[in-house]
């Protein structure tokens, strides 16, 4: 695999709450190589944004990190202070393209004086005098009509998918080497869903780029992204190029939750019980309560990642065994 652009390991987080401390994030590791679009995956709850925010630097005030590095281009991000996160990395090499397109533009301003307002903080610095050109030029690559005209245009009067296409050239109007997406077409339809996943994956070629996506389906990894890494409850069950892991599903969890998915004729009900809070997580493995194959060791220590053949890695010792009763793929 070729040198990562982005490696976070062993991270662990955790939020001090009015209930108690919560240790959402346990032990999340993922290597983003460059020029590959990773997946990121689990069911909502698992903490997915958390870790988001932590490689953006945007963790609410009672979070902190707890162990782990997040490490960008040579520099551990979990380490770095605020104002460095802020002129070097937020927003300028890591750009990021937010879930909800309604919410993320602001309504009462012209869709350019934000974007440029934007670029005027984060865009670099041989681009000055060239604000206005190239975004017309970002407009243009992100296929919204009539860029100029675009640009003099209230965000209420853009379709979903055309918004969220402005938010994708908002976050390349700071020229990044990463782009992070989470859940970026959750709110749009089918449709549009296909097309925006098109864009994102020629716009990663074509700015030579690299992309963490996060989603909590199998679908949009299977048509976006090149490799995957499965997330339960904050901790990472497994990892494998996207083909191996849909194909040959290794974790319980991964198992299940591939098993789930609509485009699948094996239509289990679903994943026994749900994410569990993290106030009190189970100890051990995180799945364990809801696994069909759980013994009673897997309740004591987190199973390590171990690698299988192909660059597929999964946390958990027993994972070639078949589900009880179950006519498991
Ligand atoms: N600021 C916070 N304070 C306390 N708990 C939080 C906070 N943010 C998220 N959580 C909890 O962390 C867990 C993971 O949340 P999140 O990262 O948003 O998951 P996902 O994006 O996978 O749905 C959830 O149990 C959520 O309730
Ligand atoms: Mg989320």
């Amino acid at each position: 695999m070729s040198e990562a652009l982005l490696r976070v390991s062993g991270l662990a987080i955790s939020v001090a709450g009015d209930d108690g401390v919560a240790g959402i994030l346990e032990h999340v590791d993922l290597a983003i190589p460059k020029g590959h679009i990773v997946g990121v995956v689990g069911e909502s709850g698992c903490g997915k944004s958390t870790l988001v925010k932590a490689i953006l630097g945007i963790l609410p005030p009672r979070a902190r990190v707890d162990a782990g590095t997040i490490v960008f281009d040579g520099r551990d991000l979990a380490r770095l202070d605020e104002e460095a996160m802020q002129r070097e990395i937020r927003g300028s090499a890591i750009g990021f393209i937010p879930q909800d397109p309604f919410l993320a533009l602001n309504p009462v301003f012209r869709v350019g004086t934000q974007m440029l307002e934007t670029m005027r903080w984060h865009a670099p610095p041989q681009w000055k005098g060239q604000h206005r050109q190239r975004l017309v030029q970002l407009l243009r690559a992100v296929q919204v009509p009539d860029p100029e005209r675009a640009l003099e245009r209230y965000p209420h009067e853009f379709s979903g998918g055309q918004r969220q296409r402005l938010l994708i050239a908002a976050a390349l109007s700071c020229q990044p080497r990463l782009l992070i997406a989470d859940e970026p077409t959750t709110a749009l339809d089918v449709t549009t869903q296909r097309q925006v996943l098109k864009l994102l994956r020629d716009l990663v070629a074509e700015f030579d780029l690299s992309m963490l996506f996060v989603t909590h389906d199998f679908g949009v990894v299977a048509q976006l992204c090149d490799s995957v890494s499965v997330i339960y409850a904050g901790q990472t069950v497994e990892a494998a190029p996207t083909r191996s892991l849909i194909d040959n599903p290794a974790h319980p969890y991964a198992r299940l939750l591939l098993a789930c998915h609509p485009d699948r004729a094996v239509d289990l009900a679903g994943i026994p019980g749900s994410v569990p809070s993290l106030i009190e997580p189970p100890s051990g493995c995180r799945f364990h309560p809801r696994c069909p194959i759980a013994v009673t060791a897997c309740a004591v220590t987190r199973p390590p990642i171990v690698e299988l053949a192909g660059a597929h890695a999964v946390a958990c010792p027993r994972h070639e065994l078949a589900f009880p009763g179950a006519g498991d793929a």
